[in-house]
């Protein structure tokens, strides 16, 4: 039994500062927090970093990675006798083949952010700065101003979702409730995605900028910063941001910032499972409703928000949400597009929202190779055939073709590459990922992987993917969250697609 008073909220960040689940360290956490040792280890076995701390050196499994050797690079490792591990995608597609020492962290690629040569393109560049001038007329014109401009400007979240952001706002805004949050989801876990990072690392005042206002509009008091574990440098460019605003006294100091480390579980980028993380437990989707704009961190109104989302802010202020609205060419505003995999130049690329993969493709320098293939937002988004490269990348044109935005992280595929062999990639992140909370998603994902694994050993013996159909459809009717609907799309679209390679039909 948790005693009251027990600082559940701590055992965390604790744990992470005594170097993860070693001997002992649940029993001291114990004593520390009054939180109950069991329930300690239980938590700290959820999360990646802190369960296994002594892994060593974590090679990226990531479908961008595995298709740059990933497996040779951690064969490498294996015969120099460094201590290696495999781990899911590391948010450095465009480092391909990635790899993440905690002691030796790699040093920053020349700017990847790449600004389009599209004249209608926001420039994130051009709005950054220090001169915090959106924050100076949000304040002078009033909070109602601030969430009118976002109604105006059309912002919808860049995380996944694509929600309206102003809905959020409002909703926040308009609770009784006064103690409210502001939270960050710096997480950035969906394989192919490394946009987030590039915004904190090259326009952190964009960010701080933009946080500062969601505050200030919804006249909350604390903001909480979750950035992903594996994100160091990260976290440090963002504290050092956040340090220099406070110099330049642009900063209200009646609201406290916190930066909160990730301990390696795709999951939590999951907004509800993201607060549970930030109270100290499993990092396990919450039931939805209530949403977190009514209830979220504490059980109180919280703005939960991307950080490309807010990075967007302080631009819609500045030039107004009009010409946001109209900077994009089939929904409105600007968008990042994360390119990996067989490109000629990897990185991310700010385009109109609806710009054609055949044009993000021309950004990149080109396909190494043939087009095969391209997964347009991410391992949830699944495949698409080369013959799509013409399809509009927004949030309404790709789920008429089977497919989602999501968070933009596109990675293309050349024709050298298995259909077979890149499904049971995605196959196997998403039954690692899996919280284990509700069985259609911890079974399904299980059996997906499994059923791939027979269809290779049996020498690609159709019948072995029978029941995929059933499968799939129980895992996206039944699931508590996205993770479960999205975990079969790999398969199906690459079986829909490619059937030749899956033992049915011609194409
Ligand atoms: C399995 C899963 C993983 C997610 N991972 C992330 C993530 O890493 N970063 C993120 O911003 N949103 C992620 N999301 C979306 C969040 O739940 C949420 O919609 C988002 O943080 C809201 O911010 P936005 O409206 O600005 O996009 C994820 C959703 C799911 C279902
Ligand atoms: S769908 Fe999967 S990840 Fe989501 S709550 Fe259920 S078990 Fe957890």
């Amino acid at each position: 039994m948790e005693k009251k008073g027990a600082r559940r909220e701590a055992i965390l960040e604790i744990l992470h500062d005594r170097g993860g689940l070693r001997e002992g360290v649940s029993k001291e956490v114990h004593q520390e927090t009054g939180v109950p040792e069991a329930d300690i280890y239980g938590v700290g076995t959820f999360y990646h970093l802190l369960s296994d701390p002594d892994a060593g050196v974590r090679v990226c499994q990531g479908l961008s990675c595995k298709l740059a050797d990933s497996d040779g690079l951690k064969a490498r490792f294996d015969a120099e006798g460094k201590k290696s591990c495999f781990t899911a995608c590391l948010g450095r597609c465009d480092m391909a083949p990635a790899f993440w020492d905690p002691d030796d962290e790699p040093p920053l690629v020349e700017c990847a952010l790449s600004p389009s040569s599209d004249a209608h393109a926001i420039d994130l560049a051009a709005a950054d700065g220090t001169g915090y001038e959106a924050l100076a007329r949000a304040t002078e014109r009033g909070p109602d101003w601030v969430i009118d401009e976002l109604e105006a400007s059309g912002l919808t979240g860049r995380g996944g979702a694509g929600f309206p952001a102003h809905i959020k706002w409002r909703a926040v805004r308009n609770q009784a409730e006064t103690e409210r949050y502001v939270v960050l989801n710096a997480d950035e876990g969906e394989p192919g995605t490394f946009k987030d990072r590039e915004v904190i690392l090259r326009r952190p005042h964009l960010v701080v900028e933009g946080l500062a206002i969601a505050a200030f509009a919804l006249e909350a008091r604390e903001i909480y910063v979750y950035v992903r574990g594996e994100f160091g440098r990260v976290k440090r460019e963002l504290a050092a941001a956040i340090e220099r605003a406070r110099e330049l006294g642009v900063l209200d100091d009646s609201v406290a910032w916190h930066l909160v480390d990730g301990h390696g579980a795709y999951i939590c980028g999951e907004e509800t499972a993201l607060l549970e993380a930030l109270e100290g437990r499993r990092g396990m989707p919450r039931m939805k409703p209530p949403f977190p704009v009514e209830k979220g961190f504490r059980g109180k109104p919280t703005l939960i928000q991307n950080v490309e989302s807010i990075a967007c802010v302080p631009a819609i202020l500045n030039r107004g949400g009009t010409w946001f609205q109209e900077a994009g060419r089939t929904q409105p505003g600007s968008k990042l597009y994360c390119m990996s995999g067989h490109v000629v130049r990897p990185g991310v690329y700010e385009a109109p929202m609806g710009v054609t993969m055949a044009e993000l493709l021309e950004m990149a320098g080109g396909v190494v190779g043939t087009l095969k293939a391209f997964s347009p937002g991410g391992a949830s988004s699944g495949f698409l055939p080369a013959d799509q490269i013409d399809v509009a990348m927004d949030f309404a044109a790709l789920p008429k073709v089977g497919s989602m935005l999501g968070s933009a992280g596109v990675v293309v595929l050349n024709d050298t590459v298995d259909m077979v062999e890149a499904a049971l990639n995605q196959a196997v992140f998403f039954e690692d990922e899996s919280c284990g909370q509700c069985a259609p998603c911890r079974i399904g994902t299980q059996i997906l992987r499994q059923m791939l694994e027979r269809y290779l050993a049996s020498g690609r013996d159709a019948s072995t993917l029978e029941i995929v159909d059933d499968v799939s459809w129980g895992m996206c009717e039944a699931s508590i969250c996205g993770l479960g609907q999205a975990a079969a799309l790999p398969l199906t679209s690459a079986m829909k697609h490619f059937p030749r390679e899956f033992g049915v039909g011609t194409g």
